[in-house]
């Protein structure tokens, strides 16, 4: 008979959080996505890697749901998985999990349960540098403009070309793991923090846009808009014919500041109002490339419930449609939006601001027309712009 192989991978899914924020009256990785759970849907990712043994950290009291979760995801690697019970905070759930790795292990990888949509690739690209580093973390470029505050006050800039933001799963050598939990003296709030604490060398590689936290309200829904969009890797058919999507977007004039049209600045021109910088173009773009990859719409995702959009320009909003729509499977085509609008002149700065909104998308090309309406409705009457987009999406 040949043995069974013991894998020498690891993962522990730490699940045992309460989910305060959330507030769903249930432990957050027992929060339904669709017909199955935040729990469910991070074991999807988890069982898409290699081989490994897959310890699930269990919320005090829900270790039997939890086995049952696992049992049905697992199939017929059950036999490499556990449940251990949490901890009060999320690094003594961690020190439970690494408690249960077995003997044969070299390599651990810890992930955040509540990160359900990770996607496969992220656990290969985690996997795939461990073998040259003690530690991996993999990062997202950070698109929100970052200010330092203090007591209600902007206190300095930063460079936000310097930060990532930190993601799951972190990657381990075992070694280096253990002994980073045994000498921490305080909490840290993540694996990452902790290890490079005890003085190891941490690298990044690309995480991705899916692999986002669910901590509020606002995160679930988005999380359930992209489940009923896009469903988990593997399931996905192929796209095999390209796809488009239309936006419209209006705003009146009678912002604060400067206007802010197609992705341009345009000193002297009345500001439009909105939740941001009141971009009718860019939004309309954000639409039709949203409703084009079937990911909802631009509230799914930059609503009133995400401050960190207020006052955003066209550069924020279409880099992150663009991050949104890649990781769904899809590249773009082109895009192209009319404006409708007395002010300001459009002409003279059509390629100008063609090449800023394809900039924004990565280089997909972006055409920008604009109309008068002969004096008719709110645009003819100078009160407002309107916006019409429509974008081509090709499988990737
Ligand atoms: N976690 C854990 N044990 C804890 C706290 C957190 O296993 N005592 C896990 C969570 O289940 C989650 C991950 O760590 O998968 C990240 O934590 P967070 O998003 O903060 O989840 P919660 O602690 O559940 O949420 P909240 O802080 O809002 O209560
Ligand atoms: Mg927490």
């Amino acid at each position: 008979m040949t043995p069974i192989p013991v894998p020498h991978i690891a993962v522990i899914v730490v699940a045992a959080g309460s989910g305060t924020r959330l507030g769903a009256g249930a432990p957050k990785a027992l929060v339904g996505l669709d017909a199955h759970s935040v729990l469910r849907h991070a074991l999807r990712g988890v069982f898409a890697a290699p081989e490994s043994q897959v310890v699930v950290v269990a919320p005090p009291g829900h270790e039997g749901t939890v086995q049952t979760e696992l049992r049905e995801e697992a199939g017929p690697r059950f036999d490499l998985t556990s449940v251990v019970t949490g901890g009060s905070t999320r690094q003594e759930s961690v020190a439970a999990g690494i408690a249960a790795l077995w003997a044969d292990v070299d390599t651990v990888l810890v992930h955040d349960a509540a990160r359900a949509l990770t996607p496969p690739e992220v656990f290969a690209r985690v996997i795939a540098a461990l073998e040259d580093a003690p530690a991996v973390l993999p990062v997202l470029p950070v698109v929100d403009t970052i200010k330092r505050v203090a007591d209600g006050e902007v206190v300095g800039p930063v460079d936000r070309a310097e930060l990532g933001a930190a993601q799951t799963p972190q990657g381990f050598r075992r070694d280096v793991l253990e002994t980073a939990y045994r000498t921490a003296t305080h909490e840290f709030t993540d694996d990452a923090a902790l290890v490079g604490a005890a003085g190891h060398r941490v690298v990044t590689v690309e995480g991705s846009p899916r692999a986002f936290k669910i901590t509020t309200a606002v995160d679930l829904d988005r999380a359930r808009a992209l489940v009923a969009a896009v469903p988990a890797t593997g399931e996905r058919p192929p796209a095999a014919a390209p796809r488009v999507g239309v936006g419209t977007d209006v705003h009146a004039f009678g912002g604060d500041g400067a206007l802010w049209l197609a992705g341009l600045e345009w000193p002297g021109e009345r500001a439009l109002s909105g939740h941001s910088d009141g971009d009718a173009a860019a939004h309309a773009i954000v639409d039709a490339l949203l409703s084009a990859a079937g990911l909802g719409d631009i509230g799914t995702h930059f609503g009133t419930g995400r401050p960190e959009f207020a006052g955003a320009h066209a550069e924020v909003f279409l880099a992150h449609t663009a991050a949104l729509v890649a990781a769904a499977g899809w590249r773009i085509g082109n895009v192209s939006v009319q404006l409708q609008a007395l002010r300001p002149i459009f002409a003279p700065r059509r390629a100008e601001a063609e090449a800023a909104l394809s900039a924004a998308l990565g280089g997909a090309p972006v055409s920008v027309a604009a109309t008068t309406t002969d004096g008719l409705g709110f645009t003819g009457r100078g009160e407002g712009v309107a916006a019409t987009a429509v974008a081509l999406l090709l499988p990737a």
